[in-house]
């Protein structure tokens, strides 16, 4: 008998939960039911810090071939070549060994100046002292902008790029006429950069990935044109609720904010704190491959399991009892919001640069950040924990 605790598990698979405050319930599953079964539709929540550790360094029992998302669980999935999130060693290890260079730290530190570029235009282009919503202004474009800049295509294309983004998440549970044309469009246009740079190689990574070589293997353009669809989708809206979740924490915790503004050299651990406490990524699944054991309990070969990251990154037993506290000088802080393991967010080193120079841009401009008005919450199918409005005055 797998242990259930429905008024527990329950919530996780109601969209609107995560629209409002999901922590509490968090806690509860952490000290009375750390690793219990979800009966509908059926998957283990491994809610601690040590499990999602655990299973995410073990590709082996614990794959990714079987889906990732909720709404994969039941669902027969295409062969998607290049989905890296959906892949499991050894072929795993291929693709990562192929595209990994083009998101070497050297390679990542090389596009500070451009990401600085965009934010300071983002943020120039601010009303000061009027109330202005931070997700549409700043957080939306920011991220969009910066793939545009990486893949070596002109910025003013982020408006596309938001169009198919959304239209390719949505393609994952609603395949309709206007989604499934968003995603052809997406992929023409990608196979037309694609064949631009192959012609033309440029230093951007698109020119990178569609000319390296790995022990003489290449990415054919099937692969590269799934790749930019996935960095589009992967890359956009889990940076874009760093930047939004981030601002509201620090809105909220004025002192956090004047402690920032006092000591500039807390930057880069106030990055990681807010990416512990807004965790993007609320979860991701992996399925089991044989039978074993998780904090006492039997998991049955095919049983899917949810690592849940937000829970993880508020755990006192990794963190300690200012866990449910926001510290911008947390040392140290091995939060888990990239995930773990192979299938380690291939993207941390630019979310990073992206959120540092964002911070600092808006240090140097504002004193103060002020909430003029309660933010909106996204509803998640349990993966996307974002931010619809964040009206704001700054000062
Ligand atoms: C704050 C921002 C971000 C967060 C919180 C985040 C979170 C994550 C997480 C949790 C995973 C692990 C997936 C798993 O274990 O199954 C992941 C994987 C991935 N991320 Fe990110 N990500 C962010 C930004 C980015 C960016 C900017 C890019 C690229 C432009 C990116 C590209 C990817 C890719 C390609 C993978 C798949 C890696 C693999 O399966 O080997 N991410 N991300």
């Amino acid at each position: 008998m797998r242990p259930t605790a429905p008024e527990l598990t329950r919530p996780l698979t109601d969209p609107r939960f995560y629209a409002g405050d999901p922590f509490p319930l968090y806690a509860r599953l952490r000290a009375e039911a750390p690793f219990v079964w979800h009966d509908e539709p059926g998957f283990w929540v491994a809610s601690t810090y040590d499990d999602v550790m655990r299973i995410s360094k073990d590709p082996e029992t614990f794959c990714s071939g079987k889906g990732v998302l909720l709404m994969d669980l039941g669902r027969e999935l295409p062969e998607i070549p290049g989905a890296l999130l959906y892949v499991d060693p050894p072929e795993h290890t291929r693709y990562r060994r192929i595209v990994q260079p083009a998101f070497a730290p050297s390679r990542v530190k090389a596009l500070e100046p451009a990401i600085r570029a965009q934010a300071v235009r983002l943020l120039d282009a601010l009303p000061e002292g009027e109330v202005v919503d931070l997700v549409q202004a700043v957080a939306v474009p920011f991220p969009l902008v910066v793939i545009a800049e990486l893949l070596g295509v002109p910025a003013e294309d982020w408006r596309r790029f938001y169009e198919w983004s959304d239209h390719a998440i949505a393609a994952g549970t609603q395949q309709t006429d206007e989604n499934m044309a968003a995603l052809a469009e997406m992929a023409e246009f990608f196979l037309g950069v694609i064949a631009e740079k192959q012609q033309h190689p440029g230093d951007d990574l698109v020119s990178v990935l569609a000319t390296v070589e790995v022990d003489g293997e290449r990415l054919n353009d099937g692969e590269l044109m799934m790749f930019c669809g996935q960095l589009l989708v992967a890359g956009n809206e889990t940076t874009r609720n760093l930047v939004s979740g981030g601002l509201v924490a620090l809105a909220e915790h004025p002192d956090q904010w004047s402690r920032l503004r006092a000591d500039r050299t807390l930057v880069p651990s106030a990055i990681e704190e807010l990416l512990r406490w807004t965790t993007p990524v609320i979860s991701f699944f992996r399925t089991a491959t044989r039978e074993v054991t998780i904090h006492g309990q039997r998991v049955h070969a095919g049983d899917p399991v949810m690592l849940l990251y937000a829970s993880a990154n508020r755990d006192e037993a990794a963190f300690g009892p200012t866990a449910g506290q926001l510290d911008v000088a947390r040392d140290p802080n091995q939060q888990v919001a990239f995930g773990f393991g192979q299938h380690y967010c291939l993207g941390a080193a630019l979310a990073r640069l992206e959120g540092r120079v964002m911070l600092e841009e808006i240090l140097d401009r504002f004193e103060d950040l002020e909430l003029a008005g309660e933010p909106g919450r996204l509803e998640s199918a349990g993966v996307v924990s974002g931010w619809t409005s964040v009206p704001m005055i700054l000062r």
